[in-house]
């Protein structure tokens, strides 16, 4: 199966790599060269598939696909490019999109792939517009088309995430202690896949027919609520029981909104969806990684490659958990004179 990745060398891709190295593909990359690569034996191309033409015209010489999966595709222009690149070069084309799509307002969980959708980020509006730019070739005609999406994917060469964002700060402040601030009750249900568990489910959709036309979410079996999420980290890494501060999200988007956009548009909604279609369709899709193993070999990246930043880089936590807990003090003994 002769594969082309657009991408490659990231979070999910490199997961998608190894499972498709395991399958036995002939296997290239497209990609600017500018991330860490840690592939070993494939084929590279380099280039910017932001420059459409370029990207178009290398394309056309590079002979045909079996199976290309798309990976950076977040606009309309860039699925027109897509197609103009692969219609007839392609025997089956797969998007990476993300259950942004959905919106994150459903009240019904899990989220099926059925579920309308309504996204409110821009984000999610365009990969939306790829999705169905993409689905209407499959309708006529041509190009057999899948849609993955992934929901939150961690793992080396990412990042782990909090119930505010993606802050750099996160894993040393649970190391030394500091308060972690999660929304609402703590109660938020949240799902978070390792890279190489999504990368087998894409890696084993890959040129099967009962996928083409579909949509999928890919994300793993365990659902935990947020306070879990923390607790569970923070215990992962061998970090104290950490002091988790509940502070109610319209606080924290009144004090500083542009900050906690993620949380706004993300973090604050329950993020669960069903996995039940991709399983029946792709057997092999089988998450597998325990979430704490998955979490200490994020942390051992992030140590070996010094992305996490110091608690002290970034106080705007510990003044915001203060401020909180100073106001709701104030409130109940208010409450306790009338
Ligand atoms: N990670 C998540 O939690 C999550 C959740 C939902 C959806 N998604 C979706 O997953 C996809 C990205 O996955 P990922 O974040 O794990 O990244 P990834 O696809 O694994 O990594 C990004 C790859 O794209 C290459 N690249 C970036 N810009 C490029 C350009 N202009 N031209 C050519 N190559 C380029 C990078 O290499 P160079 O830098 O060397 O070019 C790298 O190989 C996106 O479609 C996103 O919407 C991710």
């Amino acid at each position: 199966m002769k594969v082309l990745i657009i991408g490659g060398t990231g979070l999910i891709s490199s997961g998608i790599v190894k499972a498709l190295q395991a399958r036995g593909a002939d296997l290239t990359v497209f990609n600017r060269g500018r991330t860490d690569d840690r592939l070993g034996a494939v084929r590279r191309r380099q280039g910017d598939r932001n420059d459409c033409a370029a990207f178009e015209r290398t394309m056309a010489g590079a002979g045909n696909w079996d199976v290309v999966i798309d990976m950076i595709c977040f606009r309309p222009d860039q699925a027109e490019s897509a197609l103009r690149a692969f219609t007839g070069r392609c025997g089956h084309f797969l998007l990476c999109s993300t259950v942004c799509t959905y919106g994150n307002t459903q009240t019904v969980v899990p989220t099926l792939e059925t579920t309308p959708q309504a996204p409110h980020s821009a984000y999610g509006r365009d990969k939306v517009a790829c999705e169905q730019l993409l689905l209407k070739a499959q309708a006529d005609g041509r190009m057999n088309v899948t849609i993955f999406r992934p929901s939150h994917t961690y793992g080396p060469g990412g990042n782990v995430i909090n119930n505010l964002g993606w802050a750099p700060t996160f894993v040393d402040r649970l190391r030394k202690g500091r308060p972690i601030i999660v929304s609402g009750d703590g109660h938020g249900l949240w799902q978070s896949t390792y890279s190489e568990d999504v990368g087998v489910g894409f890696a084993h959709a890959a040129g099967r027919s009962k996928c083409f036309g579909e949509a999928y979410n890919i994300v793993g079996d365990e659902v935990v609520t947020w306070d879990d999420y923390t607790r569970r980290t923070a215990a992962a890494i061998g970090a104290p029981a950490p002091r988790i501060v509940h502070v109610p999200t319209d606080f924290l988007l009144a004090a500083d909104r542009p900050r906690f956009v993620a949380l706004e548009e993300i973090f604050r909604f329950h993020g669960v969806y069903a996995n039940a279609k991709l399983k029946r369709d792709v057997p092999e899709y089988r998450p597998a990684m325990p979430f704490e193993e998955g979490v200490r070999r994020t942390v051992a990246w992030m140590d070996q490659h010094r992305t996490i930043a110091d608690a002290d880089s970034d106080p705007q936590e510990d003044r915001l958990a203060e401020a909180w807990e100073r106001a709701l003090a104030e409130a109940t003994a208010s409450l306790r004179k009338v």
